[in-house]
This record gives C-alpha cells, structure tokens and sequence, in this order.
C-alpha cells in the first residue's frame, strides 16, 4: 500500500471500528484516537480502546481437533455482525461517529477473510467511511504500540499459529524479515503436540496450564538448528521427538504428560531465545536500526504465543543480558483481536498510509500474503504451507 493519500485535513479525533476474522476468531473494536498536533505517529498514551469483543469459535471445532474452514466461514457468517454491533454499543457510538472501517484482508482462511472483508466494505460504503484493508500479521506487529511505548524502529519476533518469523520493523509499511521458519509455525506445533499427549484445543495454553506441573529436563529433547547460521527456526523435529519419548513409555500417565509438556516448552523457548539472539547479532546491537534512535534497542514479541509465560520469561532475560528492552502487549492483544487491526488502521489513517476507498472496493481476500519481503529477493519459501503462510 503507497503512501499517497493526504491526511493534513484529518479530523482532531480519529475513531476507527477494527474487524478480524481471518482464523477462528469473530473479532470486532473500536478505538479512539486523539490526534496531537504535528504529529502523525499515534501514541498509546492518545489511545482510547472504547470496545473489544471476541466471539472465539473453540467449541465449534472441539470435535475435529483442528480449525475446520468450512465450519469457521460459516461461523463467521452467523456471528460477525452480533459481534460488530456489541462492540459498537459498548463504544456507545453509531457508525457515523467513525472515520474508517479497517479490517484483515489476508492471510488466512480465505472463507472468513471474505467475510469481514465484505462487511467492511458495506459498512464503509454505506456509512462513506474510509476502508483499510491489513495484512494481518501487520496487526500483530504494531498491537504493543496501542498499549505501550514502543517507538520505531524495533525488532520483532511474531510468534502464532500460522507464523514464526523475525522482523526488523522500521515504521508502518516498513518490514524487514530476518528469519522465518522452515517447517511449522511454533503455535502450529504447541497445537500439535497437545493433539499427541491427548490435550484439547486450542493447544498452547491448555499445554502451558499442564506443563506447570512437570518437569522439564526428564526427557532429553534436540536443539533445533543448533549451529546454523542465521536466525531461522525449526519445530518439527522437537514435536517428532516428544512423539517418539511418548510412544517408548506409552500408555502415558498424567505425570508422563506434564513431563513431555514441560520439555516441550521450555526447548521450545530456549530454541526461540537462541535465534532471537542471532537477529541481535545481525543488526550488530544497535546498527541496522536507523541512526539517530537512542539507545537502549526494542524487542518487541507479539502473536498468540507470545502471552506463553515461558516463552515471554526466555526473551526478556535474553534482553536483559544484552541490554535490550523486551516489551509485550498484555496477553488478550497477543491473541487475535479486533483491538489490533483498529489500531493498526489508525497508524495507516495517521499517517496517510491508505489508499481511497474505490481503490479498495475491488480488493480480494489474500489467503497468502507475506508482510515483509524474503531476504535476498528469494521465493518466498519456507515455513508453513497451510492457510495462514
Ligand atoms: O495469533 P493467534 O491468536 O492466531 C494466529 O494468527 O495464528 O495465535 C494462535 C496460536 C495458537 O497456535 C495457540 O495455540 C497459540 O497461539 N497460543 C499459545 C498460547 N496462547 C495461544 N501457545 C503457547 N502458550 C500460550 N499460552
Ligand atoms: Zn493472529
């Protein structure tokens, strides 16, 4: 998306309903902005999340062990707009009160991005709003940014069930991908994992809440990549391990589960450090970060995994080591949320990074879309080959 519409006559107060319904999430927010002058960049401390509402469609898939598309189209079909007119009631605002309607348009399950995308669109024609369709995975990247101070630029480290990927964002629009993952998304294999020790879904907290009570260096677990340059990342083989320790001592007690739960876990934190720490290597500290930022360097980790304690616990002592300041948002904006396509839509609106709305109209649903170009021009590869790639 270009740079080119003027936004010098945007209005003092900017107010923004977000629509997210790329997974399994029926998700809808509003947020208000109070815009300061000379400013483009929104600031948390300007921001006013009047509403948030999820409707997660966790039951609706319960018995197939896995999101179902289907299922989650209709799902969305049936609930979007209960969801969109609560979060309209809480904020206490009616649809003319808005600026714009943003709304995720890719990746994911091409059923429910259609949805919302379509609703956006009628809401915004009907209402002469402005339309901002998002990349998903730049929801993720700029949600700390609605609740904390977390100014350009930052390395993050998005973290979900569909990617795992390191970026070094230099302000909206502006992504740089360091590393990704070769096979499965590190959500993708907490989600598998719990499905092998015969835990519910969704996998990562159920397997969180379990390996509480386990321990973690029982079973001898491989460091994936270990000594491979660059700062990719692996997780099929930790998940084919766990299966294997399960199946030697099979039937499994739930001390057993907890044991394999925890290993899991904590390789799989110590995994994410041990990259995480390469990207610090390859942007030298502080270099690769624009000049004249002030020290001390950002990491910044959002997506669902990212509200993992463990997980969370390993990159800000790897922080603290090295001199950087880890920061996340609180866990119900690490999960996908309306809140954070609202907002990501407000930095669009702010700083005039949107096109105008016949432009959009048109605009298909993505099930693929990459945020940040591979290193290097290379085809985009690698990582996961499902619905969210
Ligand atoms: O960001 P998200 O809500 O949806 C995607 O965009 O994928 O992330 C969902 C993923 C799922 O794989 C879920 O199991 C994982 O995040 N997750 C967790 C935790 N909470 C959610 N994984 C580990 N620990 C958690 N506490
Ligand atoms: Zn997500």
């Amino acid at each position: 998306m270009s740079n080119c519409a003027p936004h010098d006559h945007l209005p003092e107060t900017l107010t923004v309903l977000g629509i997210e319904t790329s997974c399994d999430d029926t998700a809808a927010a509003v947020i208000r902005l109070e815009r300061q002058a000379g400013h483009d960049q929104p600031n948390a401390q300007h921001a006013n999340i009047l509403s948030n509402r999820v409707w997660s469609q966790h039951q609706d898939h319960q018995a197939f062990g896995g999101v179902v598309p289907e299922i989650a189209a209709r799902s969305h079909v049936e609930r979007l707009d209960g969801v969109i007119i609560a979060a309209m009631k809480e904020a206490g605002i009616g649809f003319n009160a808005l600026d714009g309607v943003a709304v995720t348009a890719g990746p994911g399950l091409v059923g429910g991005v259609l949805v919302g995308l379509t609703t956006a669109k009628a809401i915004a024609v009907s209402h002469n709003l402005k339309l901002i369709p998002l990349n998903h995975l730049e929801g993720h990247g700029l949600s700390v940014r609605m609740t904390e101070q977390a100014p350009f630029p930052y390395l993050l480290l998005l973290v979900s069930g569909g990617h795992t990927q390191l970026i070094h964002v230099g302000g909206v629009g502006d992504y740089n991908r360091l590393g990704t993952t070769i096979d499965d998304a590190v959500g993708e294999a907490f989600d598998k994992t719990a499905k092998l020790l015969g835990l519910g879904q969704p996998g990562g907290p159920i397997l969180e809440k379990i390996a509480q009570e386990g321990d973690p260096e029982r079973f001898p677990l491989p460091s994936p990549l270990k000594g491979r340059a660059g700062c990719d990342f692996s997780f099929s083989g930790l998940k084919t391990a766990i299966r294997t320790a399960a199946e030697k001592i099979s039937p499994l007690h739930k001390r057993d589960i907890a044991d394999l739960a925890a290993g899991f876990q904590h390789a799989a934190a110590q995994h994410l450090a041990r990259r995480t720490a390469r990207a610090m290597d390859m942007l030298g500290g502080k270099s690769g970060f624009k000049e004249n930022i002030s020290p001390p360097p950002r990491l910044v980790i959002a997506g669902g995994v990212a509200s993992n304690l463990e997980i969370r616990n390993a990159l800000s002592e790897l922080c603290h080591n090295r001199g950087w300041v880890s920061i996340v948002p609180p866990a119900k904006y690490c999960t996908d949320n309306g809140a954070m396509i609202a907002w990501a839509g407000l930095e669009r609106l702010a700083g005039g990074h949107f096109e105008p709305l016949e432009d959009c109209l048109s605009l298909a649903p993505r099930a693929r879309w990459p945020l940040a170009p591979p290193p290097n021009g290379g085809a985009f590869g690698g990582g996961r080959k499902g619905p969210k790639a």
